[in-house]
């Protein structure tokens, strides 16, 4: 999409999260909350994505530097935060895609099917609303009496019967960017506020006679702001029952969702079976036909093949486990690459990390590692090698294959 720019607003230092990372970077679904906005909005094909930062905004540049940032010098408000791009935007001809950096439940689908109706209307201002059962203190949509869009009045000056109403403003919009600017050069800061606030656009639109489209969200939970670190874990457990049901749709039998963790980027084949109190987290590959947990912690850089068993209160980190392999009892493999086939006994320990830097273990097809082994890496174990219960695999010390070693 070459005719939209989008424009993501991250300047606020988010007061309300009592932290000293500015909103934005605080961790949703182990990823700062702004990068759920920028996939959303590269997903949709918007190659421009602006970024406004403000607080600590030096913090988000070096993070993100795949897009474009600009500061806003003084935090007076959404309205003057879209307003300091204008000069960056003044080459671009075409519509502008404004969105929170606070918002990252919105889905892909609802920013193209905002954008589709914006290019249909072919009206200055498409907004996004959503239908809530507790409409809190989010801006509420004022409506005339012909339905029509005729402001967006925020919670703290809305009168009784406006707080009533439960359709609220998202914070996602789509905006001709000449009426967008020519509108924000001559709204008024707010005096109780101190700020400018972005949605009085919508009532200078309106009042000029212009019609402001709008498009409601699929689920309401899509709305959701972050803004406290309540919200952050309300965010987070809707994040973990959409990844879980997506996973179950697909074929994955999950026994208790209620205590299980599969990170949304996480890959698993059919017929896997994940038990209770398992953690499974960004990135990681599974197989068909595995069993997982329960008590199963698997973390970034894992791989793991076909019919493999993973049982309880086993950590798995940057490894490979090849199809067949059995770790069922209190186990830590880190920087380990397990072949086919290999059974690892209980309480076995890779000792990966030697101070300075992070050593590789690897186990060949068919090996037998005792219970309680601890194999110092960097170290092989051969195929179909076997380590007695309880041996201490000093590192170099490779197990040629077929051999036993013991003590
Ligand atoms: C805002 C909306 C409200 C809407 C809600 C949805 C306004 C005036 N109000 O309220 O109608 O229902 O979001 O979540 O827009 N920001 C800046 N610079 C500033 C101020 C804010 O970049 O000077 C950024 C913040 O970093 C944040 C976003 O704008 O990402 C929204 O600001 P926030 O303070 O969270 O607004 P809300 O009170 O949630
Ligand atoms: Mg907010």
């Amino acid at each position: 999409m070459n005719n939209i720019a989008a424009v993501i607003l991250a300047a606020g230092r988010g007061t309300r999260m009592k932290s000293e990372l500015p909103k934005v970077l605080q961790k949703l679904h182990s990823r700062p909350l702004i990068s759920f906005l920028i996939d959303i909005l590269k997903d949709a094909g918007i190659k421009r994505i602006i970024v406004v930062v403000g607080y600590k905004g030096e913090l988000v540049r070096r993070l993100f530097p795949e897009v474009e940032t600009v500061t806003q010098k003084k935090l007076l408000g959404s309205g003057d935060a879209v307003r300091v791009t204008k000069r960056y935007l003044s080459g671009f001809k075409g519509d502008i895609v404004v969105m929170y950096g606070d918002t990252p439940l919105i889905r892909r689908e609802t920013v193209e099917a905002l954008i589709k109706k914006h290019k249909k209307e072919k009206t200055p201002c498409t907004l996004l609303t959503a239908d809530v059962s507790d409409p809190s203190e989010y801006g509420r949509i004022v409506r005339d009496e012909d339905g029509n869009i005729a402001k967006i009045v925020e919670y703290k000056h809305a009168s009784d019967d406006e707080r009533g109403i439960r359709e609220v403003n998202v914070g996602c919009y789509c905006f001709k960017k000449e009426d967008l600017f020519s509108c924000l050069g001559s709204i008024r800061i707010n005096a109780e506020k101190g700020e400018y606030y972005l949605t009085d656009v919508v009532e200078m639109l309106a009042k000029r006679g212009s019609k402001v489209s709008s498009v409601t969200c699929g689920s309401a939970v899509e709305a959701l702001g972050i803004n406290s670190r309540l919200d952050l874990a309300t965010a987070e457990d809707i994040l973990r029952k959409r990844s879980l049901e997506m996973l179950m749709l697909k074929g994955v039998t999950i026994i208790d969702p209620g205590s299980t963790f599969v990170d949304m980027h996480a890959k698993i084949g059919k017929d896997v079976i994940i038990r209770p109190h398992t953690v499974i987290e960004e990135d990681v590959v599974i197989g068909k036909n595995c069993e997982i947990g329960p008590f199963a912690r698997i973390r970034p850089g894992t791989v793991i093949g076909d019919h493999v068993e993973i049982g309880n209160f086993v950590e798995l980190v940057r490894a490979k486990v090849s199809s067949g392999t059995k770790i069922k009892h209190m186990t830590y493999l880190g920087d380990a690459v397990v072949g086919r086939n290999v059974n690892i006994g209980a309480g076995t320990i890779t000792a990966n990390y030697d101070g300075k830097k992070k050593n590789k273990t690897i186990i060949e097809d068919g090996a037998f590692i005792g219970v309680g082994a601890i194999l110092i890496a960097p170290v092989k174990i051969g195929r179909n090698a076997t380590v007695g219960a309880g041996s201490v695999v000093t590192k170099n010390k490779d197990v040629p294959p077929g051999d036993t070693v013991v003590g």
